[in-house]
């Protein structure tokens, strides 16, 4: 029986640059697909996995998260009003319960591994899972759900991958491929944003983790590696020395909300899948007389 994963930390400390101006006062973590925050959408699937502790690192500009994932009596109190009883239902939903959510503040930007050791403290001695909120998933089960269940069966550190175009591996983590199936294989190497030519596969590491704590001392120590940064990959690739490391390709894709188009592709897919919008939205598109195939 492996340790229960109940914490995950969701790095949200990011300037989120490359949607400025959207993000000159809100933070890049609040902009919508459809009609929900993508870290609302991180939320969400770690609930469905079964994650009982939220941890937040956040920096300046943030406060706005925490204020998401608390109660809006103002709100609440006129919806009420209005007897719009499904709307509360649905906000009252996404909150995870009193107590459960923590936070704490990345006070430099010194790279992601230095933002997840922020949480050290907060994460303690316990295995814990790790979301992107840049990276979302239209997939059911989740993403993190599927690793969950790889994780009871293989223990050790668990990480999401999937294929990408080989002139892109230089934007992502990759990983070397050995033994074992889609659903749980041995990984044999992790690099930071390789040239393609030093890429051990096409395999990206594409934002979901299970990690053990002995991650937090590796990182600890402080190392820059890719963009002079502190890289979660580089301390992974040290304790892969003395931990085992599984690999999920999960069924379905990621939508990369780092990038405009990857940002814009998922607002398209996720409101075609939405039966409220799905043929108004239809409709408009075609309006647009988009011709795909230029
Ligand atoms: C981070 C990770 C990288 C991973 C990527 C997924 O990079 O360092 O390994 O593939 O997220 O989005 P970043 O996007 O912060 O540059």
């Amino acid at each position: 029986m492996h340790k229960r994963v109940r914490t995950a930390v969701f790095p949200v400390a990011g300037l989120g640059t490359r949607f400025l101006p959207a993000t000159k006062a809100m933070p890049k973590e609040m902009l919508t697909v459809v009609d929900r925050p993508l870290i609302q959408y991180a939320v969400d699937e770690a609930r469905e996995a079964g994650i009982e502790h939220f941890v937040f690192v956040t920096g300046r500009n943030k406060s706005v998260i925490e204020d998401h994932f608390d109660r809006q009596f103002e709100l609440e109190t006129t919806l009420e009003l209005r007897g719009k009883t499904q709307a509360l239902e649905e906000l009252r939903k996404d909150l995870p319960s009193a107590g459960r959510t923590s936070f704490t503040r990345q006070q430099e930007p010194l790279g992601l591994g230095h933002a997840v050791w922020c949480a050290r403290e907060l994460v303690g001695d316990q295995p814990f899972a790790l979301l992107l909120p840049d990276m979302i998933f239209k997939n059911k089960p989740g993403v993190l759900k599927q690793m969950m269940e790889a994780y009871e069966v293989l223990g050790g550190n668990v990480i999401a991958v999937e294929e990408v175009n080989p002139a892109e591996v230089s934007s992502y983590g990759i990983v070397g491929r050995g033994e074992g199936p889609d659903s749980g294989f041995a990984i044999t190497t992790m690099v930071e944003k390789p040239k393609p030519a030093d890429a051990p596969s096409n395999l990206m590491i594409s934002g979901r983790y299970i990690i053990q704590p002995e991650i937090f001392s590796l990182l600890a120590e402080g190392v820059r590696g890719a963009g002079g940064e502190i890289q979660i990959t580089d301390a992974m690739q040290t304790l892969l020395k003395s931990q085992k490391f599984s690999g999920v390709k999960y069924e379905g894709r990621v939508f990369d909300c780092g990038s405009k188009i990857g940002f814009l592709t998922a607002n398209v897919a996720f409101a075609l899948d939405r039966d409220d919008i799905r043929d108004g939205f239809l409709e408009e598109l075609k309006k647009l007389k988009i011709d795909i195939n230029h």
